[in-house]
């Protein structure tokens, strides 16, 4: 049912290499106290000069092992969240000769206890530290970076307190779970100077890339209209048996688990894997997907993070009223952008195609998972890079290129700010379905214009205790 999570082991190549990287938001270079006495082991890391904290050493007694990078030249890592992504995303960055997953984090013991076996089977030792609260976990000064695959309503206070903590951040999409939480996190990241990447691991991905370079080198000339397909959302509301309330299951903490978001009834379906299934810890299809072939539209339209829809009218079909996964089963959203260009993102219609297509007045080009299309088939082949006037970030694995960052302090394939606009199309969509009608949007000050009932849904009320604390 859920198909957004072909494992990254089985997509993304063993190795990277990193051409033509595009200098997206330059920070100011590290003074020279920056460097101040005993960071010596950890120097290395800070000499590209972009202003970007770096991360702390590894204590060489714990981590040392012959066939590696010395301590001091390997990143240590954190994980959260051991469910259906989590192991993938850990799995990549263990096989990185040049990080060390230290410790793990999940509020479900069995999922923890999964975690513990699969690092410490991986390396051979039992010196990952397991942890139930994240917040202890991010404490430790001798993590430097932290690997998030928690469900979208704890995206944003998992992430600001990694952030927070100096750590730098392999965060899932969608980036959060509303854009007010989105813009927290984008603050706290950028205060603190971390590097961020986020899953959306399409961009790693070589086809996507050229297709985007068709688009950014004018080939379909003006671009009039890009075509963004994902999945219809979950038709099986009645959720084949998982809805019967009863205790939470001993392994689980629950009341943990719901964090920020309101209190129900335990339910089967409404935690592991089927939390995307309810709006009060998920957005449906159309959230899961939106930071994948969204991100890839905004690549193709050269708006990473700076412009944004101007209007958002969005259509959808949802269950009964009272149906726990209650997200919409078929949704139609019509963007307008500047520049007279058009989005359409959809998800159940047979018109749209699902993947990316940009059309322009000269031709089109569509990309998905599936395959890479135009209606040049000139347009499908690599191109030398000196062929392109806009030559598109180049990374072959999206791991990879994450450690590459942290030690570079330069900015990631898909940083922070990428996926917060990404994302924000998806968001509007929601808000103008739930609302009703037609939303106005100012991208620049990231506000909804006139519509107090729709802005009220840019952000969602926090359980107590629970508070987002912006960038600290
Ligand atoms: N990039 C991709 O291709 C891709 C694919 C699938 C999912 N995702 C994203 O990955 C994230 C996780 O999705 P999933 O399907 O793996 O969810 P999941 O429910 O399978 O796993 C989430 C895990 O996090 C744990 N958890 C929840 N709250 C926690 C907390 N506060 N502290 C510690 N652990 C906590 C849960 O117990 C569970 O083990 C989501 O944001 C999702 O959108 C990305």
């Amino acid at each position: 049912m859920i198909v957004d999570h072909l494992s990254a082991s089985t997509i993304l190549p063993p190795y990277f290499v990193v051409e033509g990287r595009a200098q997206l938001w330059r920070h100011k270079p590290m003074s020279k106290s920056s460097f101040s006495s005993g960071i010596s082991r950890r120097h290395f890391l800070a000499t590209a000069g972009w202003g970007l904290a770096a991360p702390t050493i590894i204590p060489a007694s714990a981590l040392g092992r012959d066939d590696q990078p010395a301590p001091s030249n390997r990143i240590v890592v954190g994980m959260v969240g051991w469910g259906m992504m989590g192991p993938g995303d850990t799995a990549e960055l263990m096989k990185l000769p040049d990080c060390q997953v230290v410790a793990a984090c999940d509020v479900d013991k069995e999922h923890l206890k999964g975690a513990l076996d699969g690092i410490n089977g991986h390396y051979k030792n039992q010196d990952c530290k397991p942890y139930h609260d994240y917040r202890e976990m991010m404490a430790r000064k001798d993590i430097d970076a932290v690997m998030l695959a928690v469900p979208d309503h704890w995206h944003a206070l998992v992430a600001t307190e990694a952030a927070n903590n100096k750590k730098d951040i392999y965060g899932e999409k969608p980036l959060a779970r509303t854009i007010a939480e989105q813009q927290a996190m984008v603050k706290a990241v950028q205060k603190n100077k971390r590097v961020w990447q986020t899953g959306s691991w399409q961009r790693s991905q070589g086809r996507y890339r050229q297709a985007a370079e068709t688009v950014r080198n004018g080939l379909i000339g003006k671009l009039t209209r890009v075509e963004v397909g994902l999945l219809a959302g979950n038709l099986d509301y009645a959720g084949g048996g998982k809805m019967t309330p009863t205790e939470p299951p001993e392994r689980l903490d629950y009341d943990f688990w719901l964090g920020p978001s309101a209190m129900e009834p335990y339910i089967e379906g409404r935690v592991h894997k089927n939390w995307r299934w309810n709006y009060n810890t998920g957005g449906g299809q159309l959230l899961d997907w939106i930071g994948h072939h969204c991100d890839i539209a905004h690549w193709g339209m050269g708006n990473d993070a700076t412009i944004g829809p101007l209007e958002i009218e969005g259509h959808g079909d949802f269950p009964p009223k009272d149906a726990v996964w209650n997200t919409c089963t078929k949704y139609r959203i019509e963007l307008k952008y500047p520049n007279d260009i058009t989005m359409v993102i959809a998800g159940g219609y047979d018109d749209i195609r699902n993947g990316t297509k940009w059309i322009g007045t000269d031709g089109w080009v569509w990309v998905d998972r599936d395959g890479h299309d135009a209606s040049n088939t000139d347009w499908l082949a690599e191109v030398p890079p000196d062929k392109y006037t806009v030559k598109l970030y180049r990374s072959v694995d999206h791991h990879r290129n994450f450690i590459e960052c942290v030690k570079s302090r330069q900015p990631t394939i898909t940083p922070i700010e990428v996926a917060h606009h990404s994302a924000i199309p998806g968001h509007l969509g929601l808000i103008s379905m739930l609302v009703g009608r037609k939303i106005k949007w100012d991208a620049a000050k990231e506000v909804i214009l006139g519509d107090a009932e729709a802005s009220k849904l840019l952000t969602r009320p926090y359980r107590s205790p629970w508070k987002l604390a912006w960038a600290a």
